[in-house]
């Protein structure tokens, strides 16, 4: 067998959750246990599919992406669930004209970019919103509550339908402009983009905090530490886990040999000769017993296997949402 060579597994802490997609899981999970109607949850509640199937078969819960008319709801339906990512105030306003109450499991550090670009929007500035797609959903969230006044910026090196290139995008008032950005994103290309930015207008406003989120530096600091040592880097990422794919970019430019997994089983496939030692992350949407099944598989191949994990867990949670109702009364 190709891999039975692996003789040290490295496993990055942190990894795995944070503290939104926990707070937005557990929301989930308790609505299901206690609604007597179908729940329903507008957009994947985090992006990771094994988590996404496990509430649809274990819990019932049912996705949707459009919220046009009640008829795109399962029949029934009296409960809505905003997703980690964020929703735009339209999307809001359409769930009050249904009629549904609501539970926002936003996680309150994207609510944060919203909250900044509703009062730079307000002050009459224009938004450079730096992020990775234009169809990422938590871009859409936040153009949404400014959406003449905000221009979306690709992340140094990301291009496509929807986004501005930070070298040539075009404002309205160069001395009236701020820069946000998507949480999830590239540390360190973040960091370019706003540079360039910066160079082409000097008087851009940037926040006093920032809006990367702490998961995402914490996440892409340890794999600075673990990638360059280790002889290959498995990330287990769903594909449109933006933080997810953030990590293994950055896993593969400091370890050639860096594979994705969607799950444990995903494993099997690799071509492993010649490694000994292995580093493993996973993205913040990622359920840990993906990784830990990654390190049984690895363990039954060498029983004499070393496992270590390196760097600190984080100690952040987030208090769980309440449910609204469609006047806008709040559940005890
Ligand atoms: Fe929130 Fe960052 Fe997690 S924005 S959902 S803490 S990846």
């Amino acid at each position: 067998m190709p891999q039975s060579c692996v003789e040290q597994l490295i496993l990055a802490k942190p990894r795995g959750f944070c503290a939104g997609v926990v707070m937005a899981i557990g929301a989930v999970e308790k609505a299901a246990r206690t609604e007597t109607k179908p729940l329903t949850v507008y957009h994947s509640i985090v992006h990771n599919h094994t988590v996404v199937s496990r509430l649809e078969e274990g819990h019932g819960v049912h996705f949707v992406e459009e919220l046009d008319s009640l008829e795109m709801l399962p029949a029934g339906s009296e409960t809505l669930v905003f997703s980690a990512h964020g929703v735009s105030p339209q999307v809001r306003q359409r769930a009050r004209e249904l009629g549904l109450s609501t539970i926002d499991a936003t996680c309150p550090l994207v609510t944060k970019v919203h909250t900044e670009a509703k009062k730079y929007a307000r002050e009459g500035y224009t938004i450079l919103l730096i992020g990775d797609s234009a169809r990422h959903q938590e871009v859409i969230g936040t153009l949404g509550e400014a959406p003449q006044q905000t221009i979306i910026v690709g992340v140094l090196g990301k291009t496509g339908e929807g986004l501005s290139d930070p070298h040539t995008v075009e404002v309205p008032d160069p001395e009236k402009l701020v820069v946000l950005t998507q949480t999830t994103l590239s540390v360190d290309d973040t960091r370019r983009t706003v540079d360039i930015l910066k160079a082409r207008f000097p008087a851009l406003l940037i926040p006093p905090s920032e809006d990367l989120c702490y998961a995402t530096k914490n996440r892409q600091d340890e794999i600075k530490r673990i990638a360059p040592k280790v002889d290959a880097f498995l990330v287990l990422t769903s594909t449109h886990s933006s933080n997810g794919m953030r990590l293994l970019e950055l896993a593969a430019e400091l370890c050639p040999r860096t594979y994705r997994l969607e799950t444990a089983d995903d494993v099997r496939a690799l071509e492993l000769s010649g490694v000994r030692s292995v580093g493993i992350s996973s993205a913040a949407s990622t359920p840990d017993d993906l990784v830990q099944a990654v390190v049984e598989y690895f363990r039954v191949l060498n029983p004499a296997l070393q496992v270590t994990e390196q760097g600190e867990w984080e100690n952040i949670t987030f208090r769980e949402p309440k449910k609204v109702g469609p006047l806008g009364e709040i559940s005890k």
